[in-house]
Order: C-alpha cells, then structure tokens, then sequence
C-alpha cells in the first residue's frame, strides 16, 4: 500500500540535486534531515529548524550514524525565525507538522507560527524549487492548522505557483500532505 510520507520523497527527488539548497522546517528525529542531507550531497547545504533541544541532540546522532555529508547546520529556532539563517534561494523545503515522535506531546506546531513559516518559506522557495507541508490532523491543533494552510494555500496565485493535496480519502483522520511548486 503507497505510504504518503514515503510518497513525498519522490517528490522532492525531482527538485533537489546534489550542490542544492533544502531546508527542513520541523527537524524532530532527524529522518527527513537525513534524507535531504543525502539527496543534497557533500556541495549542497541543508538547514534544519527546531524549537526543542531533544530534536536537535536526536538528529545530530541520526546524522552522525547515518553517514552524511557534512552539509547541514541544525538551528534551534521556530522555522518563523528562518529567515534569519537562510539567505539563499531553497530548492526543496519539508514540514512535517505536529509533535516529536517519542515525546510527551506538549511541544507541537501552532498555526500562529506554522502560518507565517509556510509563506516565508514560499517566498524563500528558488525557481522550480518545491515545499511540501506535511499536516498530522487528529488532534484539535492539527486540525486547525490543516485548516488554515489549506485556505491560505488555496488563495496563492494559480500563475505563479500549484499547490497540490495528497489524501486518503475515506481515512480523514490520516496525515495528509501539501505540495507547492513555483
Ligand atoms: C512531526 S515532528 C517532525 C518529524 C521530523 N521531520 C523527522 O523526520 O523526524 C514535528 C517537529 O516540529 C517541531 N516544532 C514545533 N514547533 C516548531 C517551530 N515553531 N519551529 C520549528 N520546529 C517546531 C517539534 O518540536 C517536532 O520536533
């Protein structure tokens, strides 16, 4: 059976070369770092955010275990705040929204941030870059933030960027994820 979160990567391959630009927005354990650390190679550059220490300790030793090309800077920072660090144009940004895997669940992404960390990292994105915006509905913060993302997503301009939503569509309680491309 197709696993969505699996299914994103494929996406991103499309847009992330060795020597690009990525940026993960929610770093948690570390896997997705992981994956655009690999993908981006020894010439590219990956910065990764999160606002709790244990995600950054807990990506630092996947990075470390997983063999990667010292191509990334972890940043204790809301992705709100990413544009303090990221000068350059992205070529392929991920949000994973929600809390930490393995946590006790009292740190989790806030529509208040989410929102404007989605535009700034929209604007941020380089020509045939791609964002992808994971959304874990289920609980009533990730339910109000699916919501406004994906009434702020549908209002950007159709000539300037696709903004796309992959779904299961009679498991409504399942992560579902957004991507946009400019
Ligand atoms: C579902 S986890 C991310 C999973 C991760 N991408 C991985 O591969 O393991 C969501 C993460 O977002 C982080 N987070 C919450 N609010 C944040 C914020 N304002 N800025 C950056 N990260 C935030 C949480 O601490 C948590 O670690």
């Amino acid at each position: 059976m197709t696993d969505l979160l699996e299914l994103q990567k494929e996406f991103i391959k499309k847009h992330l070369f060795p020597g690009g630009i990525a940026a993960d927005y929610t770093m948690g354990n570390g896997h997705d770092t992981l994956f655009l650390s690999r993908t981006a190679g020894p010439r590219g550059r990956v910065y990764a955010f999160d606002v709790q220490a244990a995600a950054l300790q807990s990506t630092a030793l996947r990075l470390c275990r997983g063999n990667a090309p010292q191509n990334y800077v972890l940043i204790h920072d809301s992705h709100h705040n990413a544009g303090k660090y990221v000068t350059q144009k992205v070529n392929a940004g991920m949000f994973n929204l929600g809390w930490l895997p393995g946590s006790d669940r009292t740190v989790f992404t806030r529509r208040e941030t989410t929102l404007p960390a989605i535009a700034g990292a929209i604007e941020r994105m380089a020509p045939d870059g791609i964002l992808l915006v994971a959304v874990y509905p289920g609980h009533s913060e990730g339910d109000a933030e699916g919501k406004l993302i994906h009434e702020y997503l549908s209002s950007l301009d159709r000539r300037k960027y696709m903004c796309a939503l992959f779904r299961i569509t009679n498991s409504p309680a399942s992560p579902f994820f957004y991507i946009i491309e400019n």
